[in-house]
């Protein structure tokens, strides 16, 4: 991370983004990205995540595809009747990226390698020895100015996505992050007040 931008900085601008250019991104930047990813804690420092940087156009068509057989019922509704503005947007984003994501350059799949084949909810059991790697690669993006967004709809059918990447079938794919440099201007991200999500000692009074 540069000196001139924090993780602060990162930590609070680090939205979501589904606009991606097609331009290449630097073998050397991708790996670093991993690399950082990388260095995230794991359960029993397991350190059994996996990543795939997907740039082959088949196999990004092939996930692209997923996406869209999960994604496109997921929002019918919401894209028949958004019900306000905001979702509107984020609509839009979704169905941009789902249009769009064989052309973004490269499909990053974060697994975990499980010591058998899992299913169902057991796809999940580890996901928190994925996840915090996760999101080291999206402060990480930001930090090198890409753009990055964590996905989950692709990979709604483990033996399909085991199949297209050829992951040994103790893999469970858990997050799928296209990457690259954004269309759109880099913002702060907008949540909950602090206040309404916190307690110091009990919830209740
Ligand atoms: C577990 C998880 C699953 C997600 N799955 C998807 C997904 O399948 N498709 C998608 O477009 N965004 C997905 N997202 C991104 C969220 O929609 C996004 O982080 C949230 O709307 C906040 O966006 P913002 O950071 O731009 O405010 C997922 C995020 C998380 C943490």
């Amino acid at each position: 991370m540069s000196e001139d931008f924090s993780l602060h900085d990162a930590i609070y601008n680090c939205r979501a983004m589904r606009r991606i250019k097609s331009t290449d991104v630097p073998e050397d930047l991708l790996i670093e990205l991993i690399d950082a990813a990388n260095q995230a804690p794991s359960g029993s420092n397991s350190q059994k995540a996996r990543w795939i940087v997907v740039r082959d156009p088949a196999v990004k068509q092939e996930l692209a595809d997923q996406n869209r057989k999960h994604a496109a019922p997921y929002i019918a509704a919401d894209v028949a009747k958004p019900g306000n503005p905001k979702l509107k947007r984020l609509l839009d984003a979704v169905v941009w990226q789902m249009d769009h994501m064989h052309e973004i350059p490269a499909l990053i799949v974060a697994c975990f390698d499980y010591p058998e084949k899992v299913e169902g909810l057991g796809v999940y059991r580890s996901a928190g020895s994925v996840w915090p790697g996760v999101q080291n690669l999206l402060l990480t993006a930001r930090a090198l100015g890409l753009g990055a967004a964590p996905t989950t709809l692709a990979l709604r059918d483990q033996d399909a996505v085991r199949k297209i990447l050829k992951l040994p079938e103790t893999f469970a794919a858990l997050c799928l992050i296209p990457v690259g440099y954004p269309m759109g201007n880099f913002g702060p991200v907008v949540r909950k007040p602090v206040a309404e999500i916190m307690r110091f000692d009990r919830w209740g009074a």
